[in-house]
């Protein structure tokens, strides 16, 4: 068990990538706080984690307010214990085209997908850096941050941020033995890719057609490479991007 017996904080844990990171954690022997906007909505996930044999706490948390991130790295550490990892995964995707694009869709894709990075990673490197304790960042990406597609302006630029801020942050604590990495999918199935189809953003078969290894990828493919990543068989990796996607952001034709 690579992770064995160290405190994973999961945000947007409830379900899709998130929840598969918390269950891979919890197979690699972490204990895991999972969070989402609401308690009850992780609380399903935090079970399936004590089912695997590890603790587990559902939080409800809004990651882009500074007072309920502060709260919630309060609470898992009281009953959980000192915080070892903690994965930015919570975010949302709303494509809207350029000319129809409200200040709104910016702001929230900023909000969300960036800014939470920074507030999250904040309250818990403040602890971990009171404490004198090694720890791993990892914050959950997108081949969007680097390949532009239409009507993404907000989702695209948030990831990007969240690309540098990967860079910034690593080099920022590295002197406290806290790596920084990021973990950048493509295609993953999720209800936010379902939310996409049924809005006819996307379609499944042209996703599939234009990546190599014909399959969109699972939760799961995310979780391993997170586990890897946060595992001292990565002890001299930080400031890195991991793209985990078949092959879509080697593709050059469509
Ligand atoms: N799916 C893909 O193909 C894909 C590809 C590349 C990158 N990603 C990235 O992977 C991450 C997870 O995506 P997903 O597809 O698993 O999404 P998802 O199925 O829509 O799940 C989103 C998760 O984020 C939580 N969340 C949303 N807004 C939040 C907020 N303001 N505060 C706290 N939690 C919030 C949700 O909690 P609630 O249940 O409480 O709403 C839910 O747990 C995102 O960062 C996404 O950009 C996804």
């Amino acid at each position: 068990m690579k992770l064995l017996d160290q405190v994973a904080l999961v945000t947007g844990a409830s379900r899709g990538i998130g929840k598969s990171i918390a269950l891979g954690l919890a197979a690699a022997g972490a204990h895991v706080a999972c969070v989402a906007t609401r308690e009850e909505n992780a609380a399903e996930v935090a079970a399936a984690v004590r089912a695997l044999g590890r603790r587990a706490l559902a939080v409800g948390c809004r990651v882009e307010d500074a007072a309920q991130v502060a709260a919630a790295v309060e609470r898992v550490e009281a009953e959980l214990g000192p915080v070892d990892l903690l994965v930015n995964n919570a975010g949302i995707s709303l494509p809207q085209s350029l000319l129809k694009m409200t200040e709104e869709n910016w702001d929230q894709h900023m909000d969300v997908n960036a800014k939470s990075v920074f507030l999250c990673t904040q309250a818990v490197v403040r602890k971990m850096q009171a404490a004198g304790r090694p720890g791993n960042i990892v914050n959950i990406g997108s081949i969007l941050g680097r390949n532009a597609v239409p009507a993404t302006l907000g989702y695209c630029t948030s990831k990007a941020a969240v690309d540098h801020m990967t860079r910034v942050l690593a080099i920022e604590c590295a002197k406290w033995n806290i790596r920084v990495n990021c973990v950048a999918p493509g295609y993953i199935r999720t209800e936010l890719i379902d939310e996409l189809v049924r809005e006819g953003k996307l379609t499944l078969d042209a996703i599939e057609k234009r990546t190599p290894q014909r399959r969109m990828g699972s939760g799961t493919d995310v979780a391993q490479a997170v586990v890897y990543v946060a595992s001292a068989d990565a002890g001299f990796m930080t400031g890195s991007v991991l793209v985990i996607d078949g092959g879509w952001n080697a593709y050059g034709y469509f």
